[in-house]
């Protein structure tokens, strides 16, 4: 039928990929930009999506960075770093949505969907105002990269769209470094506008993701494919959807496996048109894909019409 034609194929391999996104993959490869080490296995027997759930869930350690993690523990970094811990400020959510940017969101009229949830996240600098119909309204958690925070073009101490909801922020680090190392070479030097940030907007929730993070889920992305990943972080999204796992009961995801309204449009607020911002280029973003579609508990029929994924919250499962 149209829908198994056309619903993404969780046993995606680079060889679907365009040439020139398998050599940017390639490239990457043999770059290691981060010192990749990984030795483990990969998963010749995939593991059951009930047996993936749990590895996320006791592996990749959602936490941000508090005032007695190593460099942060200074009088100093005690006056920025937010004081109360993410889950103090928020408590649980039950039905959570994240909204990947993805250009297939354009006249998908998932709006009103999206905002019935009790708690609603987004990434980088995807606005609401003038996609209400397609992306609704609410924003609770908005995940930006160290490269939007610190490139002044981004504008992400001045634009308003900022000021909504709580703000995380994440950098790459090296492969399982202590916070330390990190610390002293992060990719992007966001430390400083971090703090002007928090100066200006002291009340705003403003969190740095621990970047241990990234890595452990990395580890589990690579274990569970059957080639060798981009050696990069996770793209936004996938960090995005096991934050929220961490503080959700359900967590809807929409446009990150593609519906039937794929396009190579990068972003449903950009005119630009790349198709490594739905297949990857730096991120390992097509092995992501294949994860998120083999833990899915929602019906294919809802990929298809919606871009619509559902996944338990961590504390919803048995393991
Ligand atoms: O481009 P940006 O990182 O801001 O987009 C947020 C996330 O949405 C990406 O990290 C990626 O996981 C997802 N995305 C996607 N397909 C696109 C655009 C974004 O899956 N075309």
């Amino acid at each position: 039928s149209l829908l198994s034609v056309n619903v993404w194929n969780e046993d995606s391999s680079s060889k679907n990929l365009i040439p020139r996104l398998r050599k940017v993959k390639n490239n990457y490869l043999s770059m290691n930009k981060y010192n990749v080490t990984y030795k483990g296995q990969r998963n010749t027997a995939k593991l059951s999506p009930e047996k993936l759930l749990c590895q996320l869930r006791d592996r990749v350690n959602v936490t941000m960075i508090h005032g007695s993690d190593g460099p942060f523990n200074t009088s100093e970094w005690q006056m920025y770093l937010p004081r109360k811990n993410l889950s103090q400020e928020v408590g649980h959510f039950r039905q959570c949505a994240v909204v990947s940017s993805a250009g297939s969101l354009k006249s998908s009229h998932l709006g009103p969907e999206i905002d019935t949830h009790d708690a609603v996240l987004r990434f980088n600098g995807a606005p609401t105002i003038g996609f209400q119909n397609d992306v609704g309204e609410k924003t609770t958690v908005r995940l930006v990269n160290s490269q939007l925070v610190t490139v002044e073009e981004q504008k992400f101490l001045t634009d308003t769209l900022y000021n909504t909801g709580i703000l995380i922020v994440w950098d790459p680090a090296p492969y399982h470094a202590e916070i330390n190392e990190w610390y002293r070479k992060p990719d992007y030097s966001f430390f400083a506008n971090y703090k002007v940030y928090r100066t200006r907007h002291p009340e705003q929730p403003f969190y740095i993701l621990n970047p241990k993070m990234q890595w452990q889920l990395w580890d589990i992305l690579q274990e569970n494919s059957l080639e060798e990943i981009q050696p990069n972080p996770p793209s936004s999204g996938m960090l995005g959807i096991v934050i929220m796992m961490t503080l959700c009961d359900e967590v809807d995801v929409y446009e990150f496996l593609p519906s039937k309204r794929q396009t190579d449009i990068c972003h449903y607020y950009q005119r630009y048109h790349d198709r490594a911002c739905t297949m990857g280029a730096y991120h390992p973003l097509l092995f992501e894909k294949n994860l998120v579609k083999h833990i899915n508990q929602g019906q294919n029929e809802l990929i298809y019409t919606h871009g619509k994924v559902t996944l338990p919250g961590f504390r919803n499962m048995h393991c």
